[in-house]
């Protein structure tokens, strides 16, 4: 069935969201020194949380994961990086308070540069560009210089995830900050892959996930992911069937390991009655061991004054049904994922002091998809806060 892994054995696996570099001695050079440089995460941290998982599958713990949507060489700073881990800590203490159980804080960040698109060129004034793929690839200027993909980058996204990994351990007190990023950009993925012991250990964050796009049957990245010893995530959206679900997770955790999968659910606030409740009871059936989480961001993006939002109102809304979906089903809401910053951005609308669609002119920064601001993530972790209380106390009676 499977055949034997490697690092690279992905290659022979169909590749979805690759750029294509014009300069191969440049990028056999950037991946050689990649493959010589320190890990970035080591295994053992890895193995922590994956511990950690485990737990949160027992009902002893809760996930929650946040950050960026699009990590970015400008706007890397320690204030972005504090207020960033500030709020995570923040949301993190606030859902604890509620739930009775530690809270597993990881954050999209030392890693989460690269970004998968539904169209591989952008057309503007009549002509067309390759798409920008993330800092890590390409430059997001609407020029050919910037949308050429550069092998040098992922030297440069390496040098700032080990800085921010650096600056998170600075500020972490007791409680550790995880980092987990989409394994998108697999030639970079693959270079800092190690050996740890019998196993091999992808270091580039704590935890990896497959994302909606790439996670088909036949899938290079699911290919290269299956070998990592580390926890992985599956994006699961509205296109996704149980019978594929299944094998994904044949294929990513045969072992049947618990704290291996974590299972990330993105409907959108419309479709999550219909699309998830089939998912949990096609696993439950089969008895895989998995963590449910949901992402209330990435199924309710809509076009708003010529800009990219996320009504804060649905997001609201399927967070709702996914707590509310588990219980019916019997099954644990083990986390939940989210895109935000710690910076005062107007991108999501709504909010209790509202972000109007006239305001989305302003304090829009994001190089890709819509983030929460600081009010607007709190507003999140205070309905999850509320719902893990009611599940606590249904417990307890
Ligand atoms: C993301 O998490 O940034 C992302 C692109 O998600 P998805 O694969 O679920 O669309
Ligand atoms: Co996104």
């Amino acid at each position: 069935m499977a055949g034997e892994w490697t690092p690279e054995s992905w290659r022979g696996h169909v590749e979805r969201q690759q750029p294509v570099y014009p300069d191969a001695t440049a990028l056999a050079a950037a991946l050689r020194d990649l493959g010589a440089y320190p890990p970035l995460v080591p295994a053992v941290a890895a193995r922590r949380l994956h511990l950690d998982i485990a737990d949160a599958q027992a009902g002893k713990a809760f996930l929650l994961q946040g950050g960026e949507c699009a990590e970015s060489f400008a706007e890397f700073s320690p204030g972005n990086i504090q207020a960033l881990h500030g709020l995570l800590s923040a949301m993190a203490r606030q859902i604890e308070a509620a739930a009775g159980v530690p809270v597993i804080r990881t954050a999209r960040i030392a890693g989460q540069f690269a970004k998968p698109r539904s169209a591989d060129g952008e057309e503007q004034g009549g002509r067309t560009l390759p798409m920008y793929r993330g800092d890590i690839v390409n430059g997001i200027g609407f020029n050919e210089q910037a949308r050429t993909p550069e092998p040098e980058r992922m030297l440069r996204a390496y040098a700032q995830s080990a800085a921010t990994l650096s600056h998170l351990r600075a500020l972490d007190g007791d409680t550790p900050t995880y980092t987990c990023h989409e394994a998108l950009l697999l030639p970079y993925e693959q270079a800092l892959v190690r050996r740890d012991g019998a196993l091999w250990h992808g270091s580039s964050a704590h935890f990896l996930w497959v994302g909606d796009r790439t996670r088909f049957k036949g899938s290079a990245h699911v290919e290269f992911l299956r070998g990592l010893s580390n926890p992985l995530g599956i994006k699961c959206g509205p296109s996704l069937e149980p019978d594929l679900l299944l094998h994904l997770l044949d294929r990513l955790n045969p072992a049947r390991m618990s704290g291996r999968i974590t299972l990330i659910s993105r409907m959108g606030a419309e479709r999550i009655g219909n699309r998830l409740p089939p998912l949990l009871r096609a696993v439950a059936a089969e008895g895989h061991p998995v963590l449910w989480s949901c992402d209330p961001m990435h199924g309710n993006t809509v076009k708003a004054n010529g800009y990219k939002t996320r009504p804060l109102s649905r997001i609201l809304c399927e967070l709702g049904a996914f707590f509310a979906i588990c219980r019916a089903e019997q099954m644990r809401a083990g986390g939940i994922h989210v895109e935000m910053t710690g910076r005062d951005v107007a991108e999501c609308t709504g909010g209790t002091d509202p972000v109007r669609e006239a305001d989305l002119g302003e304090r829009y920064h994001t190089h890709c998809d819509p983030r929460l601001n600081p009010a607007q993530a709190m507003e999140v972790a205070a309905l999850a806060a509320a719902e893990l209380e009611h599940d606590a106390r249904a417990r307890a009676a």
